[in-house]
């Protein structure tokens, strides 16, 4: 039984693509990992809707990668992670991991001043997620929120750089600058992205360096410490199976941007939820 387990699939899921970023950080940390990704690109953006629906969305992603008999599930979407980790913990039979508490960790891992900046979707935002568990981590930290929704449609477009980018990020980065942050917690899947130039703008701005904090790593040592625990982790070749809700052509399209690697259509199957 305890093989069995072992040899069986890790479940990630992501409102879309950018939950890929984790995918990859995952494949780097545990390649003898069989990982199946499932993206919910017929219900993509989360981070503009309600808890409610976020949490509704988050059940019916979940139950579909528990019926393919994983091992553990990775919630690689910080939105869901933010509003619906709790649920899935109490419905699900395996071990769940979400993005809020690596990335939180991370952040305060990499602040200097303790004052520690999260740009995250509005659901993330008025969660208060990062927030709790920075406080939950560390009595120290004063943690400072930005919501930034127009950075997902760009990354989505692969509006990476360029002249509109830079003047989108500076605006969101003003106010967390202005309150003297040393590090941003980059709390949305797709901001990974834009990494390079957030850490640029930033730095400009404060006209020091600023820690740029992105939880895919983290959350990847995470779940390598969690399968180690349990005795759940894999030997051999390990695996990446791709699905999505809608759209899988241009899923195989942009997803070689975020997974670095090249796909093409039939890497990718399209499933209803
Ligand atoms: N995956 C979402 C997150 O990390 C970003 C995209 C969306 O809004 O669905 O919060």
């Amino acid at each position: 039984m305890t093989d069995q387990r072992r040899e069986a699939p890790i479940g990630v899921f992501d409102s879309g693509l950018g939950g890929l970023t984790v995918a990859r950080a995952i494949r780097a940390r545990l390649p003898s990992e069989r990982l199946i990704y499932l993206g919910d690109t017929a219900r993509v953006p989360y981070g503009t809707r309600s808890a409610h629906t976020v949490i509704r969305y988050a059940r019916t992603c979940a139950s579909h990668l528990a019926a393919r008999g994983v091992k553990m599930l990775v919630v690689a979407c910080n939105t869901v992670s933010a509003v619906a980790l709790p649920m899935l913990r109490v419905e699900l039979d395996v071990p769940v991991l979400g993005v809020i508490g690596p990335g939180a960790r991370a952040g305060v891992a990499a602040t200097r001043s303790h004052r520690v900046g999260i740009l995250a979707t509005a659901g993330t935002v008025g969660s208060g997620a990062y927030p709790r568990m920075i406080a939950a981590t560390s009595t120290r930290c004063e943690v400072v929120q930005r919501a930034a929704p127009l950075l997902v449609p760009l990354v989505e477009e692969g509006w990476l750089d360029g002249e509109v980018p830079p003047l989108v990020v500076r605006r969101y980065l003003a106010d967390l600058i202005a309150q003297d942050v040393d590090t941003i917690v980059l709390g949305c899947t797709h901001y990974p992205l834009l990494a390079p130039l957030i850490e640029r703008e930033a730095a400009a701005l404060a006209g020091a360096p600023v820690a740029i904090v992105d939880s895919a790593e983290a959350t990847a040592e995470e779940l390598a410490a969690v399968l180690e625990e349990r005795g759940l982790a894999r030997e051999g070749e390990g695996g990446l199976d791709l699905m999505v809700t809608d759209l899988p052509d241009r899923f195989a399209e942009v997803a070689s941007r975020f997974l670095g690697q090249e796909l093409s259509r039939e890497d990718v199957a399209a499933i209803d939820l």
